[in-house]
């Protein structure tokens, strides 16, 4: 199974992500832990991706596909993927498309949380994972979603199984409503 949550800062993805990865026995992989592991061990992507990961501003494309290529192929073969933060624009999402489905690997479902952005905030401010949440680089982040990754939406509408969710819910209602959503398509997905 080859799933894509797609959400604003602060919506759920990573928390989601981990439990549908371990209830379908996937592999979940998310591009902000990737770069901020790159960050923490300073090697060379981490040395160039750090302004614009600190400053809530989204990593060049190339990098991220680059960075993304192998796991996204290994995570196939072994059984399915999870992706939480890739793709983030359209452009990306093109890629990724016409790579992945020259594979065999492109998504099979992606799931849309959707929160409304006065719960995101709170959630972020609460959260507090480093520099980029704070009031500032989250408001910065909220709109770089905005502008360039919810017209990724719509992408996928036109293309892909889209599953929409209601984010705001208790965090067991939101994998329900995930899990159930995934197998009302189950039967539709052939590989
Ligand atoms: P990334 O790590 O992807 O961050 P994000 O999209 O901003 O999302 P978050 O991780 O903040 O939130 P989430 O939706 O995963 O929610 P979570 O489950 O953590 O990206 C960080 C940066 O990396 C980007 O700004 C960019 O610079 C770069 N980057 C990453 N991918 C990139 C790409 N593809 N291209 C270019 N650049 C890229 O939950 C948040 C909080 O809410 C937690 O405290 C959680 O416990 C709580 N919570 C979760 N669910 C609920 C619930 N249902 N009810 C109440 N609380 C909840």
């Amino acid at each position: 199974m080859r799933l894509l949550l797609i959400g604003a800062p602060g919506s759920g993805k990573g928390t989601q992500a981990v439990r549908i990865a371990e209830r379908l026995g996937i592999t979940h992989i998310s591009s902000g832990d990737l770069l901020r592991q790159h960050v923490t061990e300073g090697t060379a992507l981490g040395k160039q991706v750090q302004r614009y990961v600190s400053r809530g501003d989204l990593v060049p494309d190339q990098m991220v596909l680059d960075m993304l290529r192998k796991p996204i192929i290994a995570a196939s073969e072994a059984g399915g993927y999870v992706l939480d933060g890739f793709p983030r624009t359209v452009e990306q999402a093109k890629v990724a498309y016409d790579t992945a489905r020259a594979l065999g690997v492109a998504v099979q479902i992606a799931i849309h949380l959707n929160v409304p952005t006065e719960d995101l905030v709170r959630r972020l401010l609460a959260r507090g994972r480093g520099s980029d949440d704070t009031q500032e680089v989250i408001e910065h982040r909220l709109e770089v979603y905005e502008a360039k990754t919810k017209p990724m939406i719509d992408y996928y509408a036109e293309r892909e199984r889209l599953v929409t969710v209601d984010g705001s819910l208790p965090e067991d209602e939101v994998t329900a409503a995930v899990t159930a959503g995934i197998e009302d398509h189950r039967d539709e997905l052939c590989d």
